[in-house]
């Protein structure tokens, strides 16, 4: 490791919704301690087979859906699953591995773990151990990051000695901006990725009851090209800010006359990364266009924007401001800061307004030091595109709520722009591939979807119904009653609170139901049983999990025969309830040990006949 060229480190990141991302740039600021000059990179921005060249890397990797690999880390895991690689291809490589995740789910950080042991097991050598970043943390991933930042920086100041002196320098922004001719037209940089499409909004519509707390929509946009998905794949939507929250944080920064001026985004740092979707350097764009399209105003700040707003700030008569934040930002002060901001989940907007000693000393160039760029906000399609070609649905819940010490409600950045949108808005949609592979129409599905989990299940429903109805016009009368069989192999448990309110597409399933096509089961976690209520839908508190144990006989016959059980919503304990009662019906129903039902669900899993599509 002595012979670093350049002084050059590698810190690949693998992340799904920014905080990999964010924490690889850490990194990179933390090597300049050494004078060491980092590459940050998306993983899948690196070509793999380059990897034996390089002396040393960091790996910052997040963790998704039930333990698994990042989308951007798949094809680095892929590649080194590979069985015929030998066992010292990677004797020369020098790593450090750091995951991301959150340790109320069951498989914590499990990516960072496989990839550890396998750069060790193909002869790659750690520096450090592995750190791992638990959302749970008070701190969230700084809890564990900084640590495993300085361990890292100790462990590597062995062979490369910090030089004498701390610069107290502020950094040079991450990106310049040059002055250019007046805008003119450009396409949006996502249409030359052929995962992303065009579309025109044309529904947007509340179906919760108006009088209920909580605002669901079901959106349907149309593509202006054909475009085909798989049940269960997802659209990418990426949000932008409202007009009013750009002018005021304009004005917090006091950046208000450069707002509209033509300029080109030149990267000006190798070593901290720009938001995925700018227009490229040769594209003008505005201050005003960045804001509203590409950087996240509204979300909760991360350290680094202290960091960085805190070399402009002063002690004023009015506060100490400076001083404040530098207490935040020390060693003792990171609790402070999380009471400050993560807890209240106050946005950068609202932080600027109380932190006024910075406005009009902070140059524009630095909004990307700032803020990290708007990401991206995944939907599971929720509909089949056999069953409405060119057209995609979505069922989103509108996020507002309340925390303590701030009264203004919290909002959701996509969501709240999503449920502003006026039919004939166009948009840039991507499309990404499902996790779940449809089985065959003859195959059992059990379908677990409560709340806006049941937008998958919708597509799926929807396409094994098209597939059925199909094969009517293809078979033969006398087949028809075993196709109407195939079809009743579905049964979908939906969990809501009230059968009267928040219901969603309740008559599509009473329809298929009557059909024979779907077995509809409903759990009403706060209505009263029916028998008080007089109403003959409502199922007292019931949950789908407690559905799925009345269902017993029915789920094992079913699981017995191959079924396939798909499981989306929420991922508080909704999952982790829905797995425990397979358990219990693999030990009533089937006779198992404990210890045998649970390697049946865990076996069922690998083999994808147990997939879990989650979200927090
Ligand atoms: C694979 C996948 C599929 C998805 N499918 C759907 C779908 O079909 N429908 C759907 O509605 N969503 C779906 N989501 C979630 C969606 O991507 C967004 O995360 C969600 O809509 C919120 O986005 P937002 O920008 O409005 O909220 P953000 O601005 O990102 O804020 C969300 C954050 O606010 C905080 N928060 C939210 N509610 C509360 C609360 N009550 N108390 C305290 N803090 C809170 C949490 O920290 C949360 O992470 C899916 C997510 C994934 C990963
Ligand atoms: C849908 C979803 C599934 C997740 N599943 C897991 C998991 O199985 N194990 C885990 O440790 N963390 C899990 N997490 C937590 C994330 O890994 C964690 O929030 C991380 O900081 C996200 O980093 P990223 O923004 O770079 O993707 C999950 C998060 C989401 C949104």
């Amino acid at each position: 490791m002595t012979d670093l060229p350049d002084h050059d480190v590698l810190v690949l990141y693998a992340t799904e919704t920014g905080t990999a991302q964010d924490a690889a740039d850490r990194a990179a600021r933390h090597l300049r301690r050494l004078h060491l000059k980092a590459r940050v990179l998306s993983v899948d921005a690196y070509p793999i087979s380059e990897l034996i060249h390089e002396p040393l890397v960091l790996f910052l990797i997040s963790t998704s859906g039930s333990g698994s690999f990042p989308r951007p880390a798949l094809p680095l895991w892929t590649l080194l699953l590979r069985s015929d690689l030998p066992h010292d291809l990677f004797e020369d490589l020098h790593f450090a591995v750091f995951g991301l995740g959150d340790s109320a789910y069951e498989k914590f950080c499990w990516p960072a773990k496989l990839l550890e042991r396998r750069l060790e097991g193909l002869g790659g050598t750690a520096v450090v151990r592995r750190g791992e970043g638990d959302d749970q943390h008070l701190l969230g991933v700084d809890g564990a990051l900084l640590p495993w930042l300085d361990s890292l920086i100790d462990v590597l100041s062995e062979h490369f000695p910090p030089p004498p002196g701390t610069p107290s320098d502020i950094p040079p922004p991450r990106a310049t901006f040059v002055p250019a001719s007046p805008i003119s037209g450009s396409s949006d940089p996502r249409l030359s990725n052929p995962r992303y499409h065009q579309a025109t909004l044309r529904v947007n519509k509340r179906v919760t009851a108006e009088d209920w707390w909580q605002d669901v929509r079901h959106f349907e946009f149309e593509f202006e090209r054909e475009v085909h998905y798989a049940p269960g794949s997802t659209a990418s939507l990426l949000p932008s800010n409202p007009p009013e929250a750009v002018d005021a944080f304009m004005e917090a920064l006091g950046w208000e006359e450069q707002a509209d001026i033509p300029i080109y985004v030149h990267p000006n740092l190798g070593d901290q990364t720009l938001p995925t979707f700018l227009p490229s350097p040769s594209t003008s764009t505005t201050l005003r266009c960045l804001l509203t399209h590409h950087l996240s105003i509204l979300s909760v700040p991360r350290r680094a924007f202290w960091e960085c707003l805190v070399h402009w700030l002063e002690n004023t008569e009015l506060s100490d401001e400076k001083d404040k934040v530098l207490e935040w930002l020390s060693e003792d002060g990171g609790d402070d800061l999380a009471f400050y901001t993560t807890h209240p989940r106050r946005t950068t907007l609202e932080c600027l307004a109380e932190f006024t000693s910075a406005r009009g000393k902070i140059p524009p160039e630095y909004v990307f030091d700032l803020v990290p760029g708007m990401r991206e906000r995944e939907f599971s399609i929720a509909g089949s595109s056999k069953k409405h070609p060119n057209t995609l649905h979505l069922l989103i819940a509108i996020v507002k709520y309340r925390t303590k010490f701030i009264k203004a409600p919290r909002k959701g950045v996509a969501t709240s722009w999503l449920a502003g949108l006026e039919p004939g808005t166009r948009l840039v949609v991507g499309i990404n591939p499902p996790q779940l592979a449809l089985p065959a129409p003859s195959t059992p599905m059990i379908l677990v979807g409560p709340g806006t989990g049941v937008a998958p299940m919708r597509a799926v429903v929807e396409d094994r119904v098209v597939s059925g109805a199909m094969g009517v016009c293809l078979l033969i009368f006398v087949f028809v009653m075993l196709v109407d069989d195939i079809c009743i192999e579905t049964v979908l448990y939906f969990g809501c609170r009230s059968a009267g309110k928040d219901q969603y597409y309740a008559e599509e399933w009473r329809s298929y139901e009557r059909e024979g096509r779907l077995v509809y089961r409903l759990a009403a976690s706060r209505d009263p049983p029916a028998s008080t209520s007089g109403e003959s839908e409502k199922t007292g508190k019931t949950y789908v999990q407690d559905l799925i144990v009345q269902d017993g006989p029915r789920v094992w016959d079913m699981l017995r025969r191959g079924g396939v059980v798909f499981i989306s919503g929420s991922s508080n304990k909704m999952p982790a309830a829905v797995r425990a009662v397979l358990r219990s019906v693999g030990e009533r129903e089937g006779g198992m040990s404990e210890e045998e039902a649970r390697e049946w669900v865990e076996r069922a899993e690998r083999e994808g006949r147990v997939v879990e599509e989650c979200w927090s």
